[in-house]
């Protein structure tokens, strides 16, 4: 199958890959960069898990063509901490409880740090309606919740 070259940033790195032209952002973070901690629930763009932020901006990283990310800055939840540093909404998250088994864990803090950049954090419901991408079968949500709108301020 054709593939190509691709140059993009990566949690504040360069990275250029050769990946066949099929391949979606979430394969290229997971089996090109060794970036597992945007998971892959569906595949198919509905259930948030493998969130990240392309400029700045939420997407599903399972619906993204690597190849249409030349010169993009991507950052996963490999890239939140400073450090020994805890992003806010991951230390938030831990305060808060708002997770049981993990698995869409990463996802829904990509999303919620996009919601807070974004400003949509003015009510919990508004926080829920802006969130209501990411699904989480364990049934955090009041806690998920609770962390974004703690750390909006
Ligand atoms: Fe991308 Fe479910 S794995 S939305």
């Amino acid at each position: 199958a054709p593939s190509s070259e691709v140059s993009l940033t990566v949690n504040g790195t360069r990275r250029t890959v050769t990946v066949d032209n099929r391949t979606s952002l979430l394969d290229l973070l997971r089996e090109h960069l060794g970036l597992t901690g945007s998971k892959k629930g569906c595949n198919a763009g509905a259930c948030g898990a493998c969130t990240v932020l392309v400029d700045g901006q939420r997407v599903n990283s399972c619906l993204t063509l690597a190849v249409r990310l030349e010169g993009a800055e991507v950052t996963t939840i490999e890239g939140l901490a400073k450090g020994d540093e805890l992003h806010p909404l991951q230390q938030a998250f831990i305060d808060e409880d708002a997770f049981q088994c993990g698995y869409c864990t990463p996802g829904q803090i990509l999303s919620g740090v996009g919601c807070i950049q974004e400003g949509h954090t003015d009510s919990p419901e508004e926080i829920r309606e802006w969130m209501s991408g990411n699904i989480c079968r364990c049934g955090c949500y009041v806690k998920i919740v609770r962390a974004v709108e703690q750390t909006a301020g």
